[in-house]
């Protein structure tokens, strides 16, 4: 697959904080790619520079064959962007907002088919302030995506929703990636990381520092956990078969298990 972003040793400084330090990645056409890590990892920072809305000190950064800093107006056509929080006029209707932003674009906006998807139609004469915080991200998710961009970024799309909400959220991501296009996001959640995406990098204090399909950084990260109990009959191959279970060994009546994750789950008698 092509790459639709390429950033390689991005430095961005604010004053004396070096909040992004030499960060290396690209992103493949079609791929949901996360970004993971602590509060003040530099995840905004690095998702705002590949979007054009702030200036980078130094590396390389290229969305869609552009140069976000070089050609922003024309990056902006062809990009969605959810931001971490927005706020629209709070007496805005749902209606209004969106017909607002779909004439931001030069390409004719499908209104009702982004309606449709994303079920906004029983909150169309809703104003923004009377919106559940659900609501308002499926609305900004909307908003992000009614010029059918083709790449997304989602900065914590799902910070806040219940886990009804969540999920609901999820389908509608797997569904922009069915679509075609390819997202971006931010997440503090590692589930979610696993749910959606293909790909994440683990930021913190501004640099990469694992960068993995999130079944691989799992196993890796994952604190593994051993287990150690008395008994003459356990069955040693049997537990060997549980789902996690990397080793098991006895001895003088202790069998001792070596588990990958906390999903293992002995039952003895
Ligand atoms: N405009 C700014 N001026 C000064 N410092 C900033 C600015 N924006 C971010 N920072 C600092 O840069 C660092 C990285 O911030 P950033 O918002 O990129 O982190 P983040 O990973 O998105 O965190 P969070 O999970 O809290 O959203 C933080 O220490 C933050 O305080
Ligand atoms: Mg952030």
């Amino acid at each position: 697959m092509p790459n639709s972003i390429l950033v390689e040793g991005l430095h961005k400084r604010y004053k004396n904080h070096h909040a992004v330090r030499g960060v290396s990645f690209h992103v493949e056409q079609g791929e949901i790619f996360g970004i993971v890590g602590p509060n003040g990892a530099g995840k905004t920072t690095t998702i705002e520079i590949m979007e054009g809305l702030r200036k980078r000190d130094s590396g390389l950064v290229q969305v869609l064959g552009l140069d976000p800093d070089k050609e922003p107006l024309e990056l902006r056509q062809r990009i969605g962007v959810q931001f971490q929080s927005t706020s629209i006029q709070e007496r805005m209707k749902v209606k209004e907002a969106i017909s607002l932003f779909s004439s931001f674009y030069r390409k004719r906006c499908n209104i009702d088919k982004i309606v449709k998807e994303l079920g906004l139609n029983e909150v169309l004469n809703k104003q923004f302030k009377d919106l559940s915080g659900g609501w308002k991200q499926r609305l900004t998710l909307a908003m992000a995506v009614i010029h059918d961009p083709e790449v997304v970024f989602l900065d914590e799309p799902s910070t806040g929703l219940d886990p009804r909400a969540r999920r609901e959220l999820w389908d509608l991501i797997l569904q922009l990636r069915e679509d075609g296009k390819t997202i971006v996001l931010t997440t503090h959640y590692m589930e979610e990381a696993e749910r959606l995406c293909d790909r994440v990098a683990m930021f913190n204090h501004g640099k990469v520092i694992a960068l993995d399909s999130p079944k691989r950084l799992v196993t890796r990260f994952a604190a593994g956990h051993h287990l150690s109990f008395q008994s003459e009959t356990a069955d040693k191959a049997l537990i060997q078969m549980l789902p996690g279970v990397e080793r098991v060994e006895r001895q003088d009546g202790t069998v001792h298990v070596r588990s990958r994750a906390v999903r293992c789950c002995l039952a003895a008698r």
